[in-house]
């Protein structure tokens, strides 16, 4: 399973499409490296999922932080509950990471891992993001 970006989830910002284009890219390594790691759990260690979620968390933590600071600049007055989006993704993202530490790494958790990520982004783009394009372009 792989994100797969489609015109539909253009927010009509450039600036923001960029990232998210880049954002799924980065996404996709990490489920490919997740999903290899699932196949071949003799070679994985924990220190090897660490690695693979760290490296997505700062990803994703530093793509947010980003975001949140285009956002506020325009005055968006859904800055706050934008935010709380993210922080929500921060949270279930730590949910799934202590998942793989204490019950080690499985075609089940991986699975859930890539629902939860397209789920969520296709959600959230749709949304909150689009939200964010339309309030941009009407703006004077
Ligand atoms: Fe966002």
């Amino acid at each position: 399973m792989s994100l797969l970006w489609v015109d539909e989830l253009q927010t009509g910002v450039y600036d923001l499409d960029i990232k998210q284009i880049e954002l799924f890219d980065r996404l996709n390594a990490f489920l490919m490296a997740l999903g290899y790691k699932t196949g071949n759990p003799n070679i994985c260690t924990n220190a090897d999922i660490d690695m693979t979620f760290k490296f997505i968390e700062e990803y994703m933590i530093a793509h947010f932080d980003k975001e949140e600071g285009f956002i506020a600049e325009h005055q968006y007055p859904e800055t706050e509950t934008h935010k709380e989006s993210h922080e929500a993704f921060k949270t279930n993202l730590a949910r799934l990471k202590g998942k793989f530490d204490k019950r080690g790494i499985s075609t089940t958790l991986t699975v859930e891992t890539e629902l939860y990520f397209k789920n969520w982004l296709t959600d959230h783009i749709l949304t909150e993001d689009k939200a964010f394009g339309d309030f941009l372009q009407k703006k004077p």
